[in-house]
Order: structure tokens, then C-alpha cells, then sequence
């Protein structure tokens, strides 16, 4: 990946980290964030230390101005974005807002991830191929998406429904990208990485925390995202669904009543006029 240019989310810890030092011993110059200072830096640190290059920045995805600010830095620095893995995520056990007011879950997993990439999007379209790359959830696969109940007030919050409904809009938006851009160049490709040893499940879910030695380490659930950024999955397999586990793509529902109500494409429009409506980028859905 020499030459290329790579920015990954959530890169401070577990399988972002992962992903960027991934990238970055491919050869690729990893942009990274996370929130926290001290683990975001160090990130960086080790992979200029092994040879490598990266440059680290802080950001909130559940912050839009934050977003905004950030984005258009990376529009007057860059001439072009070769990846955009959006790896940054959390499973928040009790109910908290963004700035906006908006449910912390959908703000971080699909308002931000939509918004980055709108405001990033001129810089994909003029890459030669660029990758989008999305690390949803297995978790997903318990709900069926469904615009009405996605954001979770506080009164009827459960962080793990939250979570997987959040996981499964990720799949949808992944897709839209794909179906949207893929005339600019973009490929968009979502995935998940199977039970990983983190920090985010230490302290999300301690009981499946707990089955230590089956979890996956880091680099392990990290390297679908690293194999699909690198652009390793051929044309023909570019499509608009499924989702990659170990670089082979799955069925997106394994429980009937997790199948859309009408269609995939359907609930993906619906969520893409959502994310437009709610963060004001529209209505076009060309990168510009
Ligand atoms: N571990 C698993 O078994 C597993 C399974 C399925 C899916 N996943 C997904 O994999 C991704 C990485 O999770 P992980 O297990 O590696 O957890 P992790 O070790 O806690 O790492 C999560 C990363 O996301 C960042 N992050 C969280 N909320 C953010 C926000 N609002 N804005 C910006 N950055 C934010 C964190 O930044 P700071 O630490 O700097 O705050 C950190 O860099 C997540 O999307 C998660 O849903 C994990």
C-alpha cells in the first residue's frame, strides 16, 4: 500500500489500533483517531517507531463539528483519500446524548460514520479506487432494522438492543455507499470481526470478556478490515450486501425475523433520507 493514504476511527484501541498498525505495515500512511490523547498519540508513536507512517488526531464521532472541522482540515492537507475505515464504536450500557441531543449509539455508529464520509467524499472520489471499509457487529444479526425504534429513548434504553440496531443501520449505510459512489470509484465493504479480545468488550460485555482464550486477539478480528482496505477483494466482489467475516462474505440474516419488511434496498434509501434529514447534508448523494 505504498502510496496510499488511509484513515481509520477508533484507532486508539483494539481492532482500530490493530487495523491501522495493519495498514501501516503494508506500507500505507495511516491517519488515526480516537478520543483519547495519551492512547491515540501512542498509537502513533509505535508505528513511526516500527518504520511506518502515521499521523494521529483527536475526534469524536458523536461530535458533527467536531466532524466538520476535522474533515475540511483533511480537504485543505490532502489531495485525495485512498481508505476510510470507520472502526470507532462502543456499546454504552446506559443511555447518554451527543451535543445535539441525539442517542450516543446512533450519534457514534451511524450519524457520525454518515457525516465523515459525506465531508470526505470529494477526497475518495478523486483516489485511484478508494475503500471504504465499516466494522459493524455480529451482534447485529438479533434485530431487524426498522427507522421507528432505532433511536432509543431513555425511558426504554437497553445498551445492547441499542447497539445491535446500530450495527445493523451500519450494514445498510455501508451498502449505500457502495450503490451511490461506486460510479465516483468508491468500494464500500462492511464486516465483522468475530468475539475480539479488547478493551471495548472488557468493559462492554465482561462475561463473553471472560471466555478468554476462544476470543480473538486484535490483529486477528482486525484482518478482514486490513485485507478489504488494501483492496484484496476483487471487482466481482464488490457488491451491495452480505457482510465479510474472514474475508468471505456472509449472509447479512441468519433469524427470519430479522429479514426486511419489504426489501434490503428499501430500509437503505429510508436510512440515507434519515441521516440527510438529520444532519443537513443533502439531498445529493454524489460526492462533490
Ligand atoms: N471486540 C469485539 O468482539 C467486537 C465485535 C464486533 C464488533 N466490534 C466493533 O469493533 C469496533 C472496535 O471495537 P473494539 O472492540 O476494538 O473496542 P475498543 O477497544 O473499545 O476500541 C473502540 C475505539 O472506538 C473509539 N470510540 C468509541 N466511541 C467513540 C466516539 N464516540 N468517537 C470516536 N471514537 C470513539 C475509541 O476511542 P477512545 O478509546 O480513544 O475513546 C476506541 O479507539 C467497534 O465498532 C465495535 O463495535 C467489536
Amino acid at each position: 500500500m505504498d502510496g496510499r493514504t488511509v484513515l481509520v476511527t477508533g484507532a486508539s484501541s483494539g481492532i482500530g489500533r490493530a487495523s491501522a498498525i495493519g495498514l501501516a505495515q503494508l506500507g500505507a500512511t495511516v491517519l488515526l483517531t480516537g478520543r483519547d490523547e495519551q492512547r491515540t498519540r501512542a498509537v502513533e508513536a509505535s508505528i513511526v517507531r516500527a518504520g511506518g507512517q502515521a499521523r494521529a488526531s483527536l475526534l469524536d464521532l458523536s461530535d458533527p463539528s467536531a466532524i466538520d472541522g476535522f474533515a475540511s482540515q483533511l480537504r485543505d492537507e490532502l489531495g485525495r483519500l485512498d481508505g476510510l475505515v470507520h472502526a470507532a464504536g462502543a456499546l454504552s450500557r446506559s443511555f447518554a446524548e451527543n451535543v445535539e441531543g441525539m442517542e450516543l449509539t446512533v450519534a457514534t455508529h451511524v450519524l457520525g460514520p454518515f457525516r465523515l464520509s459525506w465531508r470526505l467524499a470529494p477526497l475518495l472520489a478523486r483516489a485511484d479506487g478508494a475503500v471504504i471499509v465499516t466494522v459493524a457487529s455480529g451482534g447485529m444479526y438479533t434485530e431487524r432494522f426498522d427507522l421507528p425504534s432505532l433511536v432509543m429513548n431513555r425511558d426504554e434504553y437497553q445498551g445492547v438492543r441499542a447497539y445491535a440496531r446500530s450495527k445493523r443501520a451500519q450494514v445498510l449505510l455501508a451498502h449505500e455507499w457502495q450503490r451511490r459512489w461506486q460510479r465516483d470509484g468508491v468500494s464500500s465493504f462492511v464486516m465483522h470481526p468475530g468475539w475480539t479480545d479488547t478493551p471495548g468488550l472488557a468493559q462492554s460485555l465482561p462475561n463473553f470478556h471472560r471466555l478468554g482464550p476462544l476470543l480473538r486477539r486484535p490483529e486477528e478480528g482486525a484482518d478482514t478490515v486490513v485485507w478489504l482496505a488494501s483492496g484484496a477483494a476483487n471487482e466481482d466482489t464488490v457488491r451491495d450486501s452480505g457482510i465479510w467475516l474472514d474475508r468471505r462474505r456472509r449472509s447479512e440474516y441468519y433469524l427470519p425475523w430479522t429479514r426486511p419488511r419489504t426489501s434490503a434496498l428499501e430500509d437503505g434509501v429510508q436510512l440515507w433520507a434519515w441521516c440527510e434529514q438529520r444532519t443537513g447534508l443533502g439531498p445529493t448523494d454524489q460526492p462533490r
